[in-house]
């Protein structure tokens, strides 16, 4: 029996709504382990930019996919992507490098889930350390088979790094309500006054 995720610390935001819907506790929930993937490929001369580094949608095209595959595994079924977000480069990627592409659900609501993943690259023929070179966090929604969005089981972290991904995975939930609601309600403001931009 899995303990179920401790409670995130409170954290409010200015805009921030109380709409968020929980996860349904009636379906049984996962532990972060049973989705973790990881994905790994070599860099080619086709995956290069005019600068001769590996172009950044090369490497947003694995995060997605190794993400889409996380999300498929927690939620047992199809999952779209919704959003992606805070998509890090931190170290130009380059032809011979293996790149590895890791991905864990950091967090579920009622029917997304975000998908934390990170980039790595090593040398394809030297035995270094693979070194960080990039981060993304995405959010995907389970689907039926009409694409509407169907409950996810909750997801439990198993260890103290998953507990606070978890809690920062609800920070950036929370954000992400409050500057669509903020965004939403300008428009509105401004439909209101007459503009038609
Ligand atoms: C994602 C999608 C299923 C959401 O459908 P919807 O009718 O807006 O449904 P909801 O508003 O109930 O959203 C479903 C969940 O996704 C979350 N979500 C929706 N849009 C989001 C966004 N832009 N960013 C983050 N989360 C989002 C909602 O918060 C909700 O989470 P919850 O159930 O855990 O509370 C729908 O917009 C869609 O199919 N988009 C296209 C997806 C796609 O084709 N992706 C590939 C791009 S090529």
């Amino acid at each position: 029996m899995q303990n179920p995720p401790r409670a995130p610390p409170p954290h409010t935001v200015e805009g921030m709504t109380t709409q968020d819907r929980s996860p349904d506790p009636e379906i049984p929930g996962k532990p972060t382990s049973a989705a973790r993937t990881t994905l790994s490929h070599i860099m080619t001369g086709s995956d290069t930019n005019l600068l001769g580094t590996v172009h950044g949608g090369v490497i947003m095209k694995l995060v997605d996919d190794v993400a889409g595959a996380v999300a498929g595994r927690h939620s047992g079924g199809p999952a779209v992507t919704a959003s992606m977000d805070e998509m890090a480069f931190l170290e130009p990627v380059r032809v011979g490098d293996l790149v590895h592409v890791k991905a864990q659900c950091n967090w579920t609501g009622r029917s997304s889930m975000e998908i934390g993943v990170r980039v790595l690259a090593e040398r394809w023929n030297e035995s270094t350390p693979a070194v960080q070179v990039g981060s993304a966090y995405l959010v995907f929604a389970a689907v039926d088979a009409e694409g509407k969005p169907r409950r996810v089981p909750p997801v439990l972290p198993e260890t103290d790094r998953d507990r606070r991904r978890y809690q920062e995975a609800q920070i950036r939930r929370t954000h992400r309500l409050a500057r669509r609601r903020a965004i939403m309600e300008l428009r509105e403001q401004r439909a209101a006054e007459g503009f038609e931009d």
